[in-house]
Protein backbone atom coordinates (compact mmCIF):
# COMPACT_ATOMS: atom_id res chain seq x y z
CA UNK A 1 0.00 0.00 0.00
CA UNK A 2 1.14 3.53 -0.90
CA UNK A 3 0.28 5.86 2.31
CA UNK A 4 -0.78 9.55 1.16
CA UNK A 5 -0.70 12.60 3.15
CA UNK A 6 -2.90 13.52 6.13
CA UNK A 7 -6.07 14.66 4.39
CA UNK A 8 -7.60 15.59 7.52
CA UNK A 9 -8.61 15.50 11.04
CA UNK A 10 -11.67 14.99 12.45
CA UNK A 11 -13.11 16.56 15.18
CA UNK A 12 -16.57 15.89 16.95
CA UNK A 13 -18.60 19.19 17.91
CA UNK A 14 -21.95 19.74 19.51
CA UNK A 15 -21.76 22.81 17.52
CA UNK A 16 -20.52 23.45 14.38
CA UNK A 17 -21.45 27.15 14.42
CA UNK A 18 -19.47 27.30 18.01
CA UNK A 19 -16.99 25.92 16.27
CA UNK A 20 -16.50 27.85 13.17
CA UNK A 21 -16.67 30.98 15.29
CA UNK A 22 -13.43 29.19 17.44
CA UNK A 23 -11.64 28.35 14.46
CA UNK A 24 -12.38 32.17 12.92
CA UNK A 25 -11.99 33.99 16.09
CA UNK A 26 -9.34 31.79 18.36
CA UNK A 27 -7.11 30.34 15.94
CA UNK A 28 -7.22 32.91 12.98
CA UNK A 29 -8.42 30.62 10.23
CA UNK A 30 -9.68 32.37 6.86
CA UNK A 31 -10.44 29.18 5.00
CA UNK A 32 -13.90 27.77 6.23
CA UNK A 33 -16.06 26.21 4.22
CA UNK A 34 -20.31 25.99 4.21
CA UNK A 35 -21.85 23.88 6.16
CA UNK A 36 -23.45 20.11 5.14
CA UNK A 37 -25.45 17.53 5.86
CA UNK A 38 -24.30 14.21 5.23
CA UNK A 39 -27.68 12.22 6.34
CA UNK A 40 -26.63 8.76 5.10
CA UNK A 41 -23.77 8.98 7.70
CA UNK A 42 -25.45 10.79 9.99
CA UNK A 43 -23.38 14.01 10.60
CA UNK A 44 -23.32 17.48 9.64
CA UNK A 45 -20.03 18.27 8.49
CA UNK A 46 -17.77 21.15 8.22
CA UNK A 47 -14.36 21.96 6.85
CA UNK A 48 -11.44 24.53 7.64
CA UNK A 49 -8.79 24.47 5.82
CA UNK A 50 -5.20 24.96 7.12
CA UNK A 51 -2.67 26.60 4.59
CA UNK A 52 -0.45 24.27 2.99
CA UNK A 53 3.13 24.87 1.08
CA UNK A 54 3.04 27.92 -1.55
CA UNK A 55 0.08 28.69 -1.00
CA UNK A 56 -1.66 25.36 -1.51
CA UNK A 57 -3.96 23.97 0.77
CA UNK A 58 -2.96 22.03 3.52
CA UNK A 59 -4.53 19.39 6.11
CA UNK A 60 -8.16 20.37 7.07
CA UNK A 61 -9.64 20.21 9.90
CA UNK A 62 -13.55 18.18 9.72
CA UNK A 63 -15.93 19.23 12.20
CA UNK A 64 -18.84 17.30 12.82
CA UNK A 65 -21.72 17.94 14.34
CA UNK A 66 -24.56 14.50 14.98
CA UNK A 67 -27.48 14.76 12.59
CA UNK A 68 -30.13 12.38 13.07
CA UNK A 69 -30.87 9.67 16.20
CA UNK A 70 -28.00 7.01 14.96
CA UNK A 71 -25.32 9.41 14.36
CA UNK A 72 -21.93 8.26 15.27
CA UNK A 73 -21.08 10.99 16.60
CA UNK A 74 -23.67 10.57 19.19
CA UNK A 75 -21.84 8.05 21.62
CA UNK A 76 -18.93 9.96 21.36
CA UNK A 77 -20.45 13.48 22.83
CA UNK A 78 -21.88 11.79 25.45
CA UNK A 79 -18.16 10.62 26.47
CA UNK A 80 -16.60 13.95 25.71
CA UNK A 81 -19.77 16.41 25.89
CA UNK A 82 -17.19 19.46 24.00
CA UNK A 83 -16.25 17.42 21.44
CA UNK A 84 -12.45 16.34 20.90
CA UNK A 85 -10.28 14.71 18.04
CA UNK A 86 -12.14 12.03 16.66
CA UNK A 87 -10.65 10.29 13.59
CA UNK A 88 -7.70 10.87 11.05
CA UNK A 89 -7.92 10.79 7.34
CA UNK A 90 -5.07 9.81 5.09
CA UNK A 91 -5.18 9.65 1.41
CA UNK A 92 -4.28 6.38 -0.59
CA UNK A 93 -4.01 5.87 -4.27
CA UNK A 94 -6.36 3.02 -4.12
CA UNK A 95 -8.89 2.28 -1.75
CA UNK A 96 -9.46 -1.89 -2.93
CA UNK A 97 -5.59 -2.10 -2.51
CA UNK A 98 -5.41 -0.18 0.85
CA UNK A 99 -8.71 -2.39 2.18
CA UNK A 100 -7.08 -5.59 1.20
CA UNK A 101 -3.63 -4.46 2.78
CA UNK A 102 -4.96 -3.82 6.38
CA UNK A 103 -7.26 -6.85 6.32
CA UNK A 104 -4.31 -8.99 5.75
CA UNK A 105 -2.83 -7.84 8.61
CA UNK A 106 -5.92 -8.66 10.51
CA UNK A 107 -7.47 -5.17 11.05
CA UNK A 108 -10.73 -4.41 11.26
CA UNK A 109 -12.22 -2.86 8.77
CA UNK A 110 -15.62 -0.83 9.81
CA UNK A 111 -18.03 -1.58 6.87
CA UNK A 112 -17.55 -1.41 3.56
CA UNK A 113 -15.73 1.88 1.50
CA UNK A 114 -18.57 3.93 1.28
CA UNK A 115 -18.57 7.68 -0.34
CA UNK A 116 -17.00 9.82 2.01
CA UNK A 117 -17.22 13.72 2.31
CA UNK A 118 -14.91 14.51 -0.38
CA UNK A 119 -16.76 12.44 -2.86
CA UNK A 120 -14.21 9.58 -2.62
CA UNK A 121 -14.52 6.31 -1.36
CA UNK A 122 -13.93 5.72 1.94
CA UNK A 123 -13.60 2.94 4.94
CA UNK A 124 -12.90 3.12 8.50
CA UNK A 125 -10.11 1.23 10.96
CA UNK A 126 -11.25 0.25 14.39
CA UNK A 127 -8.79 2.49 16.90
CA UNK A 128 -8.17 -0.93 18.77
CA UNK A 129 -6.39 -2.20 16.15
CA UNK A 130 -4.69 1.29 15.16
CA UNK A 131 -2.77 2.39 18.18
CA UNK A 132 -6.00 3.74 19.66
CA UNK A 133 -7.04 5.75 16.66
CA UNK A 134 -10.01 6.09 14.64
CA UNK A 135 -8.73 5.88 11.26
CA UNK A 136 -10.16 6.89 8.24
CA UNK A 137 -8.75 5.46 4.98
CA UNK A 138 -9.91 7.64 1.68
CA UNK A 139 -8.94 7.58 -2.19
CA UNK A 140 -6.84 10.58 -3.20
CA UNK A 141 -9.46 13.11 -4.61
CA UNK A 142 -8.64 13.15 -8.71
CA UNK A 143 -7.71 16.10 -9.87
CA UNK A 144 -7.96 17.99 -6.83
CA UNK A 145 -5.50 20.61 -5.52
CA UNK A 146 -5.73 19.51 -2.11
CO1 LIG B 1 -13.25 12.14 7.98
Amino acid sequence: MKLGRLNHIGVATPSIDASVAFWRDVMGATRIGAPFDMSAQGVRVCFVETPGEGGTAGTQIELLEPLGEASPITSFLEKNPQGGQHHMAYEVPDIGAAKAWFEGQGKRVLGEPRLGAHGTLVFFLHPKDMNGVLTEIMEEPKGASH
